[in-house]
This record gives structure tokens, C-alpha cells and sequence, in this order.
């Protein structure tokens, strides 16, 4: 295993129910290290260039809206295998399906307000990373 770095986004519903501190404390008791973080507001424009894989599918409107709709939390989480541990973390999209003690189970509302995004490869997880941060705001 290898030391890696993923993109991980705290949802507006998550940042509505004041669950940062909550989530923060998952990730680093399973010893990520929240090595760059901000809190945003994404622009239409950003989230529809975030999310531009999604373009063609069905819920893309609604998801963008949804992103835009109260401030996000961007972060660089790095640790051992950390793009997979991150999404073992959080657990299933749909928290109708994710394990018991992950996040979206313990915090997700639906599959659209499911609290946290996270990379889901090493090149997404690159591209992600750059799309919010510049390495002078990644302190690892
Ligand atoms: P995320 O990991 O941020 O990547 C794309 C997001 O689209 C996903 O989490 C979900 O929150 C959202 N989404 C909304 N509806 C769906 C759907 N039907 N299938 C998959 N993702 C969906």
C-alpha cells in the first residue's frame, strides 16, 4: 500500500446539520490526515465543471442545484490506500445501501444529500485535488 491523497467534499447537507467536526473525527480516527480544507460556496459554473462527467445523466440538474444550495467543505485527506479508504469510510452512494458505522449510514439523508463526495481513482483523485487547491495550500 501506498501513501495517497483523494479529494473529499463535505455536502451542504452535511454543513447545514453542522456535522463537520463530526465527520472530521471519522477520518482521522481511521488515521487520514486532513492535510488542506476549505469552506466554500461553489459557483453554478463550478459545480457544473466538478460534476462534468455527470453531464448526460438524468439527475445531474437536480445534483448541481443540490451542491450550490449552502456552503461545501473541499479537503485533501492523505493517508495508507487513502482514495479507498475514504470511499470504505463512506460508505455505499445510496445510504439505503451503505454498511452500518460509514458515513453516509450514520449521516446521509438520500443518495443526492449523502453528506460527502471522494474520489474514486487516482486520476480523479489528481484532477479533483487541483480543481480546489493549489500545492501551497497543501500542508502534508
Ligand atoms: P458523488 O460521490 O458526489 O458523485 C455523484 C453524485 O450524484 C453522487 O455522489 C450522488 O450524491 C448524486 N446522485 C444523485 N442521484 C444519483 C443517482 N440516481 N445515482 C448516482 N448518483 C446520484
Amino acid at each position: 500500500m501506498a501513501t495517497e491523497r483523494t479529494l473529499s467534499i463535505l455536502k451542504p447537507d452535511a454543513t447545514r446539520r453542522n456535522l463537520t467536526g463530526k465527520i472530521n473525527a471519522v477520518f482521522e480516527e481511521a488515521g487520514l490526515r486532513i492535510i488542506a480544507q476549505k469552506r466554500l460556496q461553489l459557483s453554478q459554473t463550478q459545480a457544473e465543471a466538478f460534476y462534468g462527467a455527470h453531464r448526460e445523466r438524468g439527475f445531474f440538474k437536480d445534483l448541481v442545484g443540490f451542491m450550490v444550495g449552502g456552503p461545501v467543505v473541499v479537503q485533501v485527506l492523505e493517508g495508507e490506500d487513502a482514495i479507498a479508504q475514504n470511499r470504505k469510510l463512506m460508505g455505499a452512494t445510496n445510504p439505503a445501501n451503505a454498511d452500518a458505522g460509514t458515513i453516509r449510514k450514520l449521516f446521509a439523508e438520500s443518495i443526492e444529500a449523502n453528506s460527502v463526495h471522494g474520489s474514486d481513482s487516482a486520476e480523479a483523485a489528481a484532477h479533483e485535488i487541483g480543481f480546489f487547491f493549489a500545492g501551497t495550500e497543501i500542508v502534508g
